[in-house]
């Protein structure tokens, strides 16, 4: 992971660029990495506003060999990688809010968008796109935003830089990726991600087209799923996405 760099000062969004790129053939861990994006893309269509330096907006190309329903474990990799490689920079606590979001004292520093091309039972590749809010000049981020965001910065007790991080996100993740290519099992996330994870033991919406229903996180799947036990005892695994966390 990390072997192949690609630097750019400014570009749409390093996903669409890693998406071209391994279209065309890039090696599996090939990471694009810019200092600005102007078109940075979030989940659920969402923009991502990624200004100059001020952030780490980088994006890494994946061939693993798996079926696409299972893209979700390489999410669970990812937040497991980044809890721990920023957990080395702030001694508060860094929590996983299930399924991709990394939240500091309950607002979000980090944000991952998993995307992939796939067939119906072969994925091609993935692309794994991180945006860590560094030090963010927050007059810069939609009014929504900006109160449920905040900057590793402010939390930091040493000036430490960028690249510093990305070294030890991409040195974090290269173990946790090689573990599962080899074991064939996420489990050594998963146990990651349940321990630091905000999500777990609380009380969870399951919000889907027509409904909202309350239960409570009681675990993490062996395949990233969400665990949750609804009010009348019934225990069900949540695939992705429409989970809402109360009290976050
Ligand atoms: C989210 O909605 O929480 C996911 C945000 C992901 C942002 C990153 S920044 C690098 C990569 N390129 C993009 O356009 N988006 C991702």
């Amino acid at each position: 992971i990390g072997k192949e760099i690609i630097h750019f000062d400014s570009i749409d969004s390093t996903s669409n660029h890693a998406k071209a790129i391994a279209l065309e053939g890039a090696e599996e861990g090939t990471v694009v990495i810019a200092e600005e994006q102007t078109k940075g893309r979030g989940r659920l269509g969402r923009s991502w506003v990624s200004p100059k330096g001020q952030g780490i907006w980088m994006s890494i190309i994946l061939r693993p060999d798996i079926i696409p329903t299972h893209a979700m474990k390489i999410t669970q990799i990812v937040a497991a990688a980044i809890t721990e490689a920023l957990r080395k920079f702030t001694k508060d606590d860094v929590l996983i809010k299930w399924p991709n979001d990394i939240v500091l004292h309950k607002k979000k520093v980090c944000g991952i968008l998993t995307e992939m091309s796939a067939e119906i039972d072969k994925v091609n590749f993935v692309i794994v796109g991180i945006g860590v809010n560094a030090n963010m000049d927050e007059t810069l981020l939609p009014e929504d935003v900006a109160d449920k965001a905040v900057s590793l910065a402010k939390y930091m007790d040493d000036d430490i830089s960028r690249k510093e991080i990305v070294k030890e996100i991409l040195y974090e993740f290269e173990k946790l990726y090689m573990d599962f290519i080899e074991s064939r099992s996420i489990e050594k996330s998963i146990d990651i991600c349940r321990q630091y994870s905000a999500t777990l033991n609380n009380t969870v919406r399951i919000i889907s087209r027509d409904s909202e229903v309350k239960a409570r996180a009681i675990d993490l799947s062996e395949e990233g799923e969400l665990v949750v036990e609804y009010e009348d005892g019934r225990v069900e695994k949540v695939f992705s996405g429409e989970v809402s966390v109360r009290g976050l």
